[in-house]
């Protein structure tokens, strides 16, 4: 489902853009930001960081996870991802799954450094995650 930009989403997308600048990725040359926020309204950024040992590359979705998880605000509410060009660049089915972890319902505004946005949810992406609930108890 594509839903309307609102100014939230923007400025959204304005810090991710801006953290984008600072993504590692010297092997694929392909820079993504994302920025997370969360109910409280903070804004949580991160970015790509690629390794020589190319498999241990981490996406800038996941790092944004870690770095609101890691400053004690785990109730995220949206999530913009900016990538270079003229493409838009969904979220990989890792990070889906990570961010589901956390809230599977977030808003997720996908944005390129062109101007070319859309506004989706991550229920949409992922209709069925695993779910912390689907673990024995
Ligand atoms: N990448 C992300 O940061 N997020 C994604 O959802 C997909 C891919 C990064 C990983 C790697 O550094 C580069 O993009 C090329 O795959």
């Amino acid at each position: 489902m594509t839903e309307t930009l609102g100014p939230g989403d923007e400025e959204l997308v304005r810090v991710a853009t801006l953290a984008r600048q600072r993504a590692y990725a010297p092997y694929s040359k392909y820079k993504v930001g994302a920025a997370i926020r969360s109910k409280r309204n903070k804004v949580h950024t991160g970015v790509n960081v690629e390794n020589a040992s190319y498999g241990l590359t981490i996406c800038a979705e996941r790092a944004a996870v870690f770095a609101a998880v890691g400053s004690g605000d785990n109730q995220l509410d949206a999530i913009a991802i900016v990538v270079d060009g003229d493409k838009l660049a969904n979220p990989c089915g890792a990070c889906r799954q990570v961010l589901a972890e956390f809230a599977p319902d977030m808003r997720v505004i996908l944005a390129n450094t062109s101007g070319g946005r859309k506004a989706t949810t991550l229920s949409a992406l992922l209709p069925e995650p695993f779910r912390p609930e689907s673990l024995p108890s």
